[in-house]
């Protein structure tokens, strides 16, 4: 599904109201958020998607750090996770059990444990987590609270849709698609816990929407613009490359017939560098806005387990679109 769909169908649903559900679907915030008491909220999230990569191993842990992320952009610690396995079983239960290991060993990572799931049988494997996790209520990080003078940063370089596309097409270097999974199955935890403490105004993580899309969320929801600088934006190896060749994965189109209205592009700007920031992450990074003052101190603390983190935009004043490209 693109963008939005689930929302829209939602939205034509009565409306559940429960005054404890602080985050929920009227928002696009990557979890919904449940106050338990004045000190504990309840942070749950779910994620599961088909392969990335043909190692079941690999795969497994880029589904659950995916998966796990929702909860880090939110400012949280997860706590308990749920497996979600569908799998052909022709395909023999030693990949299944591999999918499972990968998924298990960054649960553990996180500090969280597997309290369970379910599997069913299906034509296409898909692997995933739900998982739940806690936070103190003004610890959390929403999606929509951006500020005039905040800087954007985004923790991981973006180009995993280009590269897995260009892996499917069988153009992709070694050294690349190492680079690509070990990126893919980093938590985001390191990266979010190094903030903690200072002013993080808003987040989200980068995954489908692409850079582009989450960045609309963020600006629509908080009533402001955000102008992105394309040329400081990170990207993998190649990447540029692979969408000058036309590698470009289809949900980068969908991204970026989602943002179009709400988008001003520079017409020199090279259609490659569009593909890029609209190319849809797997596990992709954080994008968080800190105010300018703080954030030198931030990207230090950032950059210790994400060195490709940079300052790729800033919030301004609400103008005539909500996503600037400059
Ligand atoms: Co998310
Ligand atoms: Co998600």
């Amino acid at each position: 599904m693109g963008p939005g769909v689930l929302s829209e169908l939602l939205a034509k649903l009565p409306p559940f109201s429960d005054p404890a559900v602080l985050v929920g679907f009227d928002g696009s915030d990557d979890a919904a958020v449940y106050r338990i008491s004045d000190e504990l909220v309840m942070i749950q999230t779910v994620d599961f998607f088909p392969p990335v990569v043909d190692d079941p191993y690999t795969f497994g842990q880029v589904a659950a750090a995916n998966a796990l992320s929702d909860v880090y952009a939110m400012g949280g610690k997860p706590v308990i996770a749920m497996n979600l396995l569908s799998f052909p079983s022709c395909l023999g239960l030693e990949a299944a059990g591999q999918i499972l290991a990968g998924g298990a060993d960054k649960v553990r990572e996180a500090g969280a444990v597997i309290a369970g799931g379910h599997s069913i049988e299906d034509k296409e494997p898909k692997y995933g987590l739900c998982v739940t996790g806690f936070a103190k209520p003004d610890e959390i990080w929403r999606n929509d609270r951006a500020q005039e003078g905040d800087l954007l940063i985004l923790t991981k370089p973006l180009g995993t849709g280009l590269l897995a596309t260009a892996l499917k097409a069988g153009e992709l270097p070694p050294e690349t698609e190492k680079l690509m999974t070990a990126q893919m199955c980093r938590l985001n935890k390191y990266a979010a816990e190094s903030v903690h403490g200072l002013p993080v105004h808003a987040c989200t993580d980068v995954t489908g929407f692409g850079l582009l899309g989450h960045t609309l969320e963020m600006a629509r929801g908080s009533g402001v613009t955000a102008v992105i600088r394309a040329d400081s934006v990170p990207s993998l190896p190649d990447a540029l490359h692979f969408a000058e060749e036309g590698y470009v994965p289809g949900g980068s189109y969908r991204n970026h017939d989602f943002v179009a209205d709400e988008l001003s592009v520079p017409p020199e700007l090279p259609l490659a560098q569009l593909d890029l920031l609209c190319d849809p992450q797997t596990s992709g990074g954080l994008l968080l806005c800190i105010p300018e003052s703080h954030v030198p101190e931030a990207l230090k603390r950032i950059r210790a387990f994400e060195p490709q983190a940079a300052v790729v935009g800033r919030i301004t004043v609400r103008g005539k679109k909500a996503v600037m490209i400059e």
